[in-house]
C-alpha cells in the first residue's frame, strides 16, 4: 500500500519552471533580481496591497516586521499560545516579552475577548495568527489596537487568500506576514513575504532585508544594521509559477475541505475549524479537534495504514524554552494545550486524488468507531 503524505507542495507547470530555472541559470543572476520583483508585484496585485516585500522565510518576515516597528527589550507584544512557534521567537529574538494569550476553541484562533486584560503600558503590539488559514477576527483586534494606539502584525503565514469580511488576510493590519514554506497555500521552497500600505515602513523593511544598504542611483550606503533576508530567482521561479494558479489553488482546498466535512461530520467527538460569518480559510491544513481522544494512540493506528499524520500545531507555552523562562503550566492556556493535544492534521494537499480522501476517511471512521 502506498503512503498518504500529509503534504505536497503544488508544482504542476514544470515544463514552464524549468524554462525560467534555465534562463535564471544562463543569467548567472540568482540573488534578488527581476524575478523576485516579479513575484513581488503579483502578491501585491493579488492582494490588492501597495507594497509587497520578498524576504527568505515567513520567519524572517516577522523579524523584521518587528526590527522596523523599533519592537525592542521593554516592550510587550501580544501572540497567541497556540500557533507556530516561530509567531513567539521572533518576539524574543528582538528582546521584547511575547504575552501569550489563549485561543478558542471553535476558531483555533486568538480569543479577542481576553486581550484587553492582556495589554499593559509596555504592549506595542499584537500579532493575530490566522492558523491553517483560517482569519482571526480582525474587526475586533483592529478596534482594541486603535484604542490602545498598537500595531497589528498579521501573522498570515497560512493565509494567502484568505478573507475577512471583504479584505484579504495580511492587509488589514500595518503589517502583513505570508510563509512559502512547502506546506503553505504557495511554496518556494523557504520563503516568506511582507506586505503593507506603509511607504516609510515599506522602505526600511526593503534596507533592513539587504545589509541596510540604500541604494540611490550607483550610490550605495548602509544605513542601517542590516539582515541577510532576501529571497534568491530560483526560490521566486517556483512562486511566480504556483501564483498564476492562486485562485484555483485556493478553490481546490475548499472542495477538498468541504469532502472531509461532509464525510466526518456525522462523527461523534470531532470538532471541525469554525470559520467566522462573511469570512472564507484557504484551509492551508485539515485539522480536527477530537474531544477526549487519545491522539498519539490515533496518530499511531492511522500510520499504521499508511495514512500519514501530523498534530495541529504547537501550544507555546509548554515549549521548553517557555516554561522554563516563564514557569508556565499546563493549564495556564488551557484551550491552546487541549487543541495541541487532541487535534490531528489530515493528508491535505492539491492535487490529492479523491480516492485517497475516501481512503483516509475510511480509515479514520473505522478507527474512531473502534476507539
Ligand atoms: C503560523 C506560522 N507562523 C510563522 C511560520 C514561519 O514560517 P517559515 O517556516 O516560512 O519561517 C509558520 C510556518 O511554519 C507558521 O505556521
Amino acid at each position: 500500500m502506498e503512503l498518504i503524505k500529509l503534504s505536497r507542495p503544488y508544482l504542476k507547470d514544470k515544463n514552464n519552471l524549468m524554462n525560467l530555472i534555465e534562463e535564471i541559470i544562463d543569467s548567472g543572476l540568482f540573488v534578488q533580481g527581476k524575478y523576485v520583483s516579479l513575484l513581488e508585484n503579483q502578491v501585491a496585485n493579488y492582494l490588492d496591497v501597495k507594497h509587497a516585500i520578498a524576504v527568505s522565510s515567513g520567519t524572517a518576515a516577522l523579524h523584521l516586521s518587528l526590527v522596523a516597528l523599533g519592537i525592542s527589550n521593554r516592550d510587550e507584544v501580544i501572540v497567541p499560545a497556540y500557533t507556530f512557534p516561530a509567531t513567539a521567537n521572533v518576539v524574543e529574538l528582538v528582546g521584547a516579552k511575547p504575552v501569550l494569550i489563549d485561543v478558542d476553541l471553535e476558531t483555533y484562533n486568538m480569543a479577542v475577548d481576553q486581550l484587553e486584560n492582556s495589554i499593559t503600558h509596555k504592549t506595542k503590539a499584537i500579532i493575530p495568527v490566522h492558523l491553517f488559514g483560517n482569519p482571526a477576527n480582525m474587526a475586533k483586534i483592529m478596534e482594541i489596537a486603535k484604542k490602545y494606539n498598537l500595531w497589528v502584525i498579521e501573522d498570515a503565514a497560512g493565509a494567502l487568500g484568505a478573507v475577512f469580511e471583504g479584505k484579504k488576510c495580511g492587509t488589514i493590519g500595518h503589517l502583513g506576514c505570508f510563509s512559502f514554506h512547502p506546506r503553505k497555500i504557495v511554496t518556494t521552497a523557504e520563503g516568506g513575504i511582507i506586505v503593507t500600505n506603509d511607504d516609510e515602513l515599506a522602505n526600511k523593511i526593503r534596507i533592513l532585508r539587504n545589509h541596510g544598504i540604500l541604494e540611490n542611483g550607483n550610490q550605495k550606503d548602509f544605513v542601517l544594521a542590516g539582515f541577510n533576508y532576501r529571497m534568491n530567482e530560483i526560490e521566486a521561479a517556483l512562486g511566480i509559477i504556483q501564483m498564476k494558479e492562486i485562485k484555483k489553488i485556493i478553490e481546490e482546498r475548499q472542495v477538498l475541505s468541504k469532502t472531509y466535512i461532509d464525510y466526518l461530520s456525522d462523527v461523534s467527538n470531532i470538532q471541525f475549524q469554525k470559520i467566522l460569518p462573511n469570512c472564507t480559510s484557504v484551509w492551508q491544513a485539515f485539522v480536527m479537534y477530537l474531544k477526549n481522544k487519545n491522539i498519539n494512540r490515533l496518530q499511531k493506528l492511522l500510520q499504521d495504514n499508511m495514512i500519514e499524520v501530523n498534530i495541529g500545531t504547537y501550544a507555546v507555552h509548554i515549549l521548553q524554552y517557555y516554561a522554563k523562562k516563564y514557569g508556565y503550566k499546563e493549564d495556564d492556556y488551557p484551550n491552546a494545550f487541549e487543541l495541541y493535544s487532541r487535534s490531528i492534521a489530515l493528508p491535505f494537499y492539491n492535487g490529492m486524488e479523491i480516492e485517497k480522501v475516501y481512503q483516509v476517511i475510511n480509515v479514520l471512521k473505522g478507527v474512531l468507531n473502534e476507539n
